[in-house]
């Protein structure tokens, strides 16, 4: 599709960039962005907002689902990269290393239960391929099941987990081993692990892509139990929902349960630096006692990630940023209670600590709110696979003004998307 029309009214520099990225990278996102409303090409950034390059400034609800978790360029993790390269690079990753091996530690002091052992990855996805291959390993069976409203990455294994549409359009979903069970349903969950050849149950806390639905209260608690009568592993993927975000630092912890292992990405690099792990129990990682290069990864646990991630850790595990999370928890959603109580289009409010996802009554509400809002000056994404949801993700450094201003955006959409 030519792209002109669109983009005559902007900058030369814009323009630049949306022919140059068009040509050369990503076609089809520069059009479907165009063709919606959306035309950003992010340039200044921080704390939580952002502002394109033809200067519309956007308070930040995306935060990349969590990677900007403490805003962008926190000014004492972006001191911590540059006081880093005075001394450290990426490392070497054949070699134990003091950053790497402090940044283990914290995790496994950091994790409930028996959670030890923590493999460094450049991503949420390769991690979660690690974990499919570890849980093979553990348990000497191949089947691996999901949530079918679930996303665990684009990597091979991890791309085959869960909602699997794009790894049937790479004939990647390599179906007889990847399985996908309805989520918040304990009966269809018993059926698909009693044949006790199911290596690994990965769950995602709350499926963020469908817009964060909440399980029913026991229904962990029950997960881990069926996984535990039939020798099934389970895995908390927490790249979205971990990090604090929750009001407890992993999601899994609001339900009282501890997984065999763990992921974490996005926000542990504090945006700075792209770092992804997987954190397991001594038992389930038994490998790497006997095998020390059964997954090599020349960036996986960068030094300079890992120095990163240390400071990105001690902010949010601070007791401060935890009490501000629950004051924020508390103070957003009275805001939006308000605003639904006077607009019936928005019928749904999701919640759990910050994460949230605002339910509007049209089934692609969720995209009309977030263009909407991309108007207003706020930018938060809609649920990929179920478009009446918008996520609504607020940062955990947020203050109340910043949570007033986006409630005044909020309505000043609802009104636009109301009327028209
Ligand atoms: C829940 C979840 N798991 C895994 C991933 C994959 O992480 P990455 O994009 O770092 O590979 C994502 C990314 O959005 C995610 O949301």
């Amino acid at each position: 599709m030519p792209i002109d029309a669109h983009i005559k009214n902007m900058s030369a520099r814009k323009q630049a960039v949306l022919r140059t990225s068009h040509e050369y990278g990503m076609p089809n996102r520069v059009e479907t962005w165009l063709g919606a409303g959306v035309p950003m090409v992010i340039g200044r950034r921080e704390g939580y907002r952002i502002w394109d390059i033809d200067g519309h400034e956007l308070q930040d609800f995306h935060i990349n689902g969590g990677t900007y978790n403490l805003g962008h360029r926190h000014p004492e993790c972006v001191a911590q990269l540059i006081q880093g390269l005075e001394t450290l690079d990426v490392g070497n990753h054949h070699f134990p290393s003091e950053v790497r091996g402090k940044l283990s530690k914290m995790l496994a002091e950091r994790a409930p239960g028996d959670l030890h052992y923590t493999v460094f990855t450049p991503s949420g996805s390769e991690a979660n391929d690690v974990a499919i291959k570890t849980a093979r390993k553990a348990t000497g069976r191949r089947k691996i099941v999901a949530f079918d409203i679930a996303y665990h990455g684009h990597s091979g294994f991890s791309g085959a987990v869960g909602e699997n549409t794009n790894a049937k359009y790479f004939g990647s979903a390599f179906e007889q081993d990847f399985l996908q069970v309805p989520y918040n349903d304990i009966d269809a969950l018993d059926t698909m692990l009693k044949s006790e050849d199911v290596a690994l149950l990965m769950v995602e806390t709350l499926p963020a892509t469908f817009g964060f639905p909440l399980p029913d209260a026991d229904y962990y608690a029950q997960v881990r139990q069926l996984c535990d009568r039939y020798g099934t592993l389970l895995l908390a993927d927490e790249v979205q929902t971990g990090m604090m975000r929750s009001g407890k630092l992993w999601a899994f912890e609001n339900y009282g349960i501890v997984p065999d292992m763990m992921v974490t990405g996005k926000g542990l690099g504090a945006g700075l630096y792209p770092m992804g792990a997987l954190v397991m129990s001594k038992k389930v990682g038994a490998w790497l006692e006997e095998n020390g290069w059964g997954y090599v990864s020349t960036f996986g646990g960068s030094e300079l990630g890992c120095h990163v991630a240390l400071k990105a850790l001690e902010i949010t595990t601070a007791q401060s940023t935890q009490d501000n999370v629950a004051d924020l928890t508390i103070y957003m959603r009275q805001g939006l209670d308000k605003l639904r109580a006077r607009y019936p289009f928005f019928c749904d409010i999701r919640q759990l600590g910050v994460i949230f996802a605002l339910g509007f009554d049209d089934k692609m509400g969720g995209m009309q709110m977030s263009v909407a809002l991309y108007q207003e000056g706020l930018w938060a994404m809609f649920a990929g696979y179920d478009r009446r949801y918008l996520q609504f993700k607020l940062g955990i450094l947020a203050n109340h003004a910043f949570c007033d201003e986006a409630l005044n955006k909020l309505e000043a959409a609802l009104q636009n998307v109301s009327s028209s």
